[in-house]
């Protein structure tokens, strides 16, 4: 389990229509935050108990505080609305140190960064370092309408003509992303958005290598529950073997055998619940891993990830 860090909410300013940005600086002086490269996100743990994940704002080797942006989801289920309704500048948190599951490949050096609304955080980190280390890179960011689009201002005088932006409302359509990616003239397309828009820009860069095409979602597709199978479950350091049942998780069946496992999102979006697989073909259901890394078949998420044949040797 990664340690948590004592926070204080040092300030929250609305930058969009329902995106509100929250600045964290450590509770206790003198304590140093890791640092965080773009694409990061740290887990704020809610008083709640729920724990949520928010991309940081900016790539900082010593940074004094964090940043993130929180939209409100209009399905929340206690996480973004709290922080909407109940946060306030003063209060205490405790956050995961940074983590990283879409960083910037350092031999890209011809990136294309795609955002749509809120998915534009991480994508405006990244704008910053692909600034700073000189890197031949473009801007695409879209939204319904400029209401919805934080980080304008900023972007604008960070990207000046590198950035071209879509509001839907001013073009009376969404964004034709095969007219965007229709060229492949990029090493590598780094894209956050809502999971429309990403499963879109997935079928318009179909003809690019796999390996060119990152994305961070905020939410990963779950699995229907008809295709869901029951396999065996061996935890070979624990010597026990279980069934996971079509109805539970690997990650459940592991709280039902009471082992203790770090976990944070349990969608399959921040990579904290990670295990490394000994035997057995995984059925991978996360958005972390990459398709090299699916096809390595060796890392595996257990709140979403599942069994693609009988049985699963994981190392715990
Ligand atoms: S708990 Fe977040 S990926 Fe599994």
């Amino acid at each position: 389990m990664s340690t948590l860090l004592d926070v204080v909410v040092r300030d929250m300013r609305a930058q969009a229509r329902d995106i509100v940005s929250i600045e964290l600086a450590p509770a206790v002086a003198g304590t140093v935050l890791p640092s965080a490269e773009a694409g990061a996100h740290i887990d704020l743990h809610l008083p709640s108990g729920l724990v949520r994940q928010y991309s940081l704002t900016r790539p900082e080797a010593r940074p004094a505080t964090y940043t993130v942006a929180v939209g409100r989801d209009a399905n929340s289920r206690g996480g973004s609305r709290w922080i909407h309704e109940q946060l306030r500048v003063g209060t205490r948190l405790r956050i995961g140190a940074p983590r990283n599951n879409f960083a910037l490949d350092p031999a890209h050096r011809r990136v294309l960064l795609l955002a749509g609304g809120i998915g534009i955080t991480p994508i405006y980190a990244m704008a910053q370092t692909c600034d700073a280390e000189a890197r031949d890179w473009q801007l695409h960011a879209c939204a319904r309408s400029a209401a919805r689009l934080p980080y304008q201002e900023e972007l604008r005088a960070l990207a000046g003509d590198r950035m071209t932006l879509h509001f839907d409302d001013v073009q009376g359509r969404p964004c034709d992303f095969r007219a965007l990616l229709g060229r492949q003239r990029w090493d590598a397309l780094y894209a956050c958005g809502p999971a429309p828009m990403l499963a879109a820009v997935r079928e318009a860069a179909a003809h690019w290598p796999a390996e060119a095409v990152r994305f961070e979602l905020f939410q990963a597709p779950e699995t229907p529950q008809a295709t869901r199978r029951a396999f065996e479950l061996v935890l070979a350091r624990a010597e026990t073997t279980t069934t996971v049942s079509q109805d539970e998780s690997v990650l459940d069946a592991l709280e039902r055998l009471g082992i203790e496992h770090p976990c944070a999102c349990r969608e399959g979006i921040c990579g904290s619940c990670e295990a490394t697989l000994l035997e057995g073909q995984a059925e991978h259901c996360d958005m972390v891993l990459s398709p090299a890394e699916r096809a390595a078949n060796r890392r595996f998420m257990v709140c979403v990830s599942r069994c693609a044949g009988d049985r699963l040797v994981l190392d715990l």
